[in-house]
């Protein structure tokens, strides 16, 4: 369930601002989604001028872009840490909580993400809202696909397994999982709905990022708006 708004001027202006953030001698997380492809082809057009950088890359498509981009690539395991993680997101809220997984790379973003001693949002306006409304994806075990939809529905939740367009059957996750799109209406209260989630038995991950955006870089028609959490 990718989200449509937005021009590729836009998301170009917040991908290469959020780029120039990165040090030399930087951990780089690097997210997923046609926003947060400008930011690593940007940083790779740095490190041919000389930048010393190595990435984690949070999905398949991210650690390809960034291999053509020519940007050397960790794990989190050969890294002492994350410097900074750059990501895009399908929904920002006013506190900066976040829906992402509209690519269905969440699982493995917020790992990455949530590592970073900073990480910066890269967003066009159509994400930005007062309050979190879009389905919250969810990724899930294949054999507990079932058990887990039943248990979104006692939690009010609508949920709809994310089927794939070029291929009959559903999407399945780079870790080989399933995704629910689940519509909880306008969530009230992200933090609450994020912990509930999480204590769902065959849940891998969702998509609700919660106290984990430092910043967001929303790229205009002329410019970016940088949104920082109080
Ligand atoms: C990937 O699963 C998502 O979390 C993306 O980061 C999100 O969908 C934003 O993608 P776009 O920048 O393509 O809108």
């Amino acid at each position: 369930m990718k989200t449509t708004g937005g021009t590729d001027d836009q998301k170009r202006r917040a991908g290469e601002r959020a780029a120039e953030l990165v040090a030399d001698g930087d951990v780089v997380g690097l997210g997923t989604g046609s926003t947060a492809a400008h930011a690593i082809r940007a940083i790779g057009r740095r490190v041919d001028n000389g930048l010393d950088v190595r990435g984690i890359p949070t999905s398949f498509d991210a650690r390809a872009l960034a291999r053509d981009a020519g940007i050397p690539l960790c794990s989190l395991d050969d890294a002492d840490g994350v410097d900074l993680a750059i990501d895009g997101a399908d929904q920002v809220d006013a506190d900066l909580h976040a829906i992402k997984g509209g690519g269905a790379a969440h699982a493995r973003e917020k790992v990455v993400d949530a590592a970073a001693d900073r990480f910066v949002v890269v967003a066009d306006p159509s994400k930005m809202t007062d309050a979190l409304s879009r389905a919250v994806p969810i990724e899930v075990l294949p054999d507990a696909y079932a058990a887990v939809e039943r248990d979104l529905d006692s939690l009010d939740g609508e949920s709809t397994l994310r089927r794939a367009e070029r291929k009959d059957g559903p999407v399945v996750t780079d870790n080989g999982n399933l995704v629910l799109d689940c519509d909880f209406g306008s969530i009230g209260d992200p933090g609450s709905l994020a912990a509930t989630l999480s204590g769902v038995p065959g849940v891998v991950e969702h998509g609700l990022f919660v106290d984990l955006v430092d910043a967001v870089y929303v790229g205009t028609d002329d410019g970016v708006d940088v949104r920082r959490r109080d």
